[in-house]
């Protein structure tokens, strides 16, 4: 699998600690879009970089983080064909894959610590997409990007 992720100055230090967990893995190829210090860079310029991967194939998933999450989930999930779930717990991240088919996962570096991140990230790798009744729903979400 390969995953682009990016994060703003709000979550550099979570940036690191989440690809320690996805190295973990052994067969994830992470694409690190930055930012790199803790100069103060716009959270929308950093999921205009993980979600163009995600979008155009470079990527199968993304991850966007700033320093709660919300600012960088709203950006990503303006662009087409992203599905950008804010997960804070790991019920909502098995959730976002089995139900809503995430393909981006963001998180808050102000908000989250290395324990819970980590377990977020593992069930956002790891979930599957149940299709069936849910692939409806998701369908219909896609189609209120042409309205
Ligand atoms: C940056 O200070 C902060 O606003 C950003 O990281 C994020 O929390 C926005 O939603």
């Amino acid at each position: 699998m390969k995953i682009t992720i990016g994060s703003d100055h709000g979550a550099v230090q979570l940036k690191e600690e989440v690809k320690m967990v996805l190295k973990e893995y052994g067969d994830i190829e992470v694409t690190d879009v930055g930012t790199f210090g803790t100069d103060s860079v716009d959270y929308p310029d950093i999921a205009e970089k993980v979600c163009g991967d995600v979008v155009s194939g470079k990527a199968d998933r993304g991850i966007v983080l700033c320093g709660t999450g919300i600012g960088i989930s709203i950006a990503a999930n303006k662009i087409k064909g992203i599905r950008c779930a804010l997960c804070n717990d790991v019920f909502s991240a098995k959730m976002s894959r089995q139900h809503n088919n995430a393909n981006v996962l963001a998180m808050g570096g102000r908000v989250l610590g290395f324990g819970p991140a980590g377990e977020i990230v593992r069930a956002f790798v790891e979930g599957e997409f149940e299709g069936g009744r849910h692939e409806r729903r998701v369908n219909k979400i896609m189609a209120l990007e042409n309205k």
